[in-house]
């Protein structure tokens, strides 16, 4: 069977080009990508590198050739991204796709405040429409990109949130990557819509407690509203599409969106999830 995997040199495509390649032929493996010359060491290990662009539609037909089984990553052009996954599946159904897999958000429902809910709801509604047989795998937040933040709490000894009391089971990428070859080398994952999660959701106290335990000093906890939470990332500089997106995921902290807890990975892939603790304390001692 030929396996495809889009957006193939980026973090998440890459991690999972290579648990693929450890599991099958690597000539059932096509590699597709903006930038093929970023993929030639995977290209000389036999797998077929062919460019693929969702915005740009004259190359999909020829990308997804041949292909049965299909990992379609979500592109990083938050809130400009939902034609481009349309285009994507509909070029996969042209060409003969039989089944495509979609990196989703978890509860992508309009209560949900995350400011990604949109195109990734639009996105699974595309494939549930596209007559394609289809697996969502409703990756939860990834846990390395909390270090920053716990880093930033020791350092300064406040942790602000506008998460109120919700929790978030942070999830690593590499379980990510683990859960999606899973899903593309094994059968019976159709019609599935999986949460992929950490073995925990934490809460703001959760991560107050990591802080200390890194500064080795006291960190005191600081609730903040949303129109706080912007304000304080936009004084730290970051850009305001940035702040938007950091702060709506608190929002949808709060809510409840982000505290479900799966058996996922562990049970697709056989790996113990890894904890959020465990990345942060090893990010920190590199
Ligand atoms: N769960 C989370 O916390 C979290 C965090 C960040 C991102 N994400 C989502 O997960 C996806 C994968 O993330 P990542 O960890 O690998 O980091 P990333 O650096 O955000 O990856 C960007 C991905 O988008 C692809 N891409 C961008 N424009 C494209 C286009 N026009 N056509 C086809 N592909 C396009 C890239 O593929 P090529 O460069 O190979 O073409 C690459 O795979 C992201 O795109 C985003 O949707 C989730």
């Amino acid at each position: 069977m030929t396996i495809a995997i889009t957006g193939a040199s980026g973090p998440l495509g890459r991690a999972t080009a290579e648990f693929v390649l450890q599991a099958v032929d690597p000539r059932e493996v096509v590699l597709t990508t903006r930038r093929p010359e970023a993929l030639a060491d995977l290209a000389a290990r036999g797998a077929d590198v062919r460019r693929a662009d969702f915005t740009d539609a004259r190359t999909l037909a020829t990308a997804f050739a041949g292909v049965e089984r299909l990992l379609l990553i979500s592109t990083d052009a938050v809130g400009a991204r939902l034609d481009a996954h349309r285009a994507a599946i509909s070029a996969a159904a042209g060409a003969g796709v039989r089944h495509a897999i979609y990196t989703s958000v978890p509860k992508p429902v309009p209560a949900n405040p995350a400011l990604v809910v949109a195109d990734h709801a639009g996105t699974e509604q595309a494939l549930r429409d596209s007559g394609l047989r289809w697996t969502m795998l409703r990756n939860n937040l990834y846990a390395h990109m909390q270090t920053p933040g716990i880093e930033q709490a020791a350092a300064s000894g406040r942790l602000v949130t506008n998460g109120g009391a919700g929790a978030t089971a942070y999830v690593t990428r590499a379980d990510c990557a683990a859960v999606a070859a899973a899903v593309l080398t094994q059968d019976g994952h159709e019609g599935q819509a999986y949460d992929v999660t950490g073995p925990e959701a934490l809460s703001a106290d959760d991560l107050v407690a990591l802080a200390r335990e890194i500064g080795g000093r006291d960190v005191e906890l600081v609730s903040a509203d949303d129109a706080a939470s912007m304000a304080g990332l936009r004084s730290a500089g970051l850009p305001d599409e940035v702040a938007q997106l950091v702060t709506s995921f608190g929002a949808a902290t709060r809510g409840g969106f982000l505290a479900n807890v799966s058996s996922t990975v562990a049970d697709l892939t056989g790996r113990t999830p890894t904890a959020l603790a465990d990345v942060v304390r090893a990010a920190l001692k590199s």
